[in-house]
């Protein structure tokens, strides 16, 4: 079965994103198998640190080898991509081989995905990922289900997806899949 590795970009406890990568786990239910890589493992980047290789680097590299595909579920911290994904992903983007920075990284040709739960800065989260995930030669699917926190959520802690947002999950999980199937595109570094 295909499986798909969720990074979901809040470690606060009863965090709203992780509740709404819950719904995309609904979306993807039967169709493939979902695990989710603990950005918290991380250090923050030094590439003093990069040799030898860590073994939360190594763990963490073994887990996106084993996935057809990462799907990003995202805050939006002062309108842009938050620090712990992008400090996993700058971990996960470097060579393999680092006798030159061109060789693969784990995350060639890895088929991406990101939605974005925040109340503003969506778009501007958005156009980052949209950057970043093909820059760092991923195989990017541009199908991002954007929403808001309902009201309510911040008396009682619960993130309800609406319908309109259920739908649009479901549409992503399906253009992930497709594109799966279908197999990666040749791409090219831009550097
Ligand atoms: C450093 C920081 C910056 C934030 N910036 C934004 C922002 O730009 N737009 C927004 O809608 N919410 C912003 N928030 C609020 C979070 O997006 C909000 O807490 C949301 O619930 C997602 O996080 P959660 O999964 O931890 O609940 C910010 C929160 C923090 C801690």
């Amino acid at each position: 079965m295909t499986k798909v590795l969720f990074l979901v970009g809040s470690l606060r406890k009863g965090s709203f994103v992780q509740q709404f990568a819950k719904a995309g786990e609904k979306a993807l239910e039967g169709k493939a198998e979902v695990s989710c890589l603990d950005l918290s493992t991380f250090p923050l980047f030094n590439q003093d640190l990069e040799t030898p290789v860590l073994p939360e680097i190594a763990a963490a590299r073994q887990l996106v080898s084993e996935a057809d595909a990462i799907w990003i579920f995202s805050p939006t911290y002062n309108f842009a991509i938050p620090g712990v994904v992008k400090n996993a992903l700058d971990w996960l983007s470097r060579a393999l081989d680092l006798s030159d920075p061109h060789n693969p990284s784990i995350l060639h040709d890895k088929f991406s995905t990101v939605s974005i739960l925040a109340n503003g800065g969506h778009e501007q989260a958005a156009a980052q990922y949209r950057a970043l995930l093909p820059f760092i030669r991923t195989q990017f699917i541009n199908e991002v289900t954007m929403t808001k926190v309902n009201d309510s959520a911040w008396m009682d802690g619960q993130f309800i997806p609406t319908e309109e947002v259920v739908a649009n999950l479901e549409k992503q999980a399906d253009a992930l899949l497709a594109a799966i199937e279908k197999g990666p595109v040749a791409t090219e570094a831009s550097w």
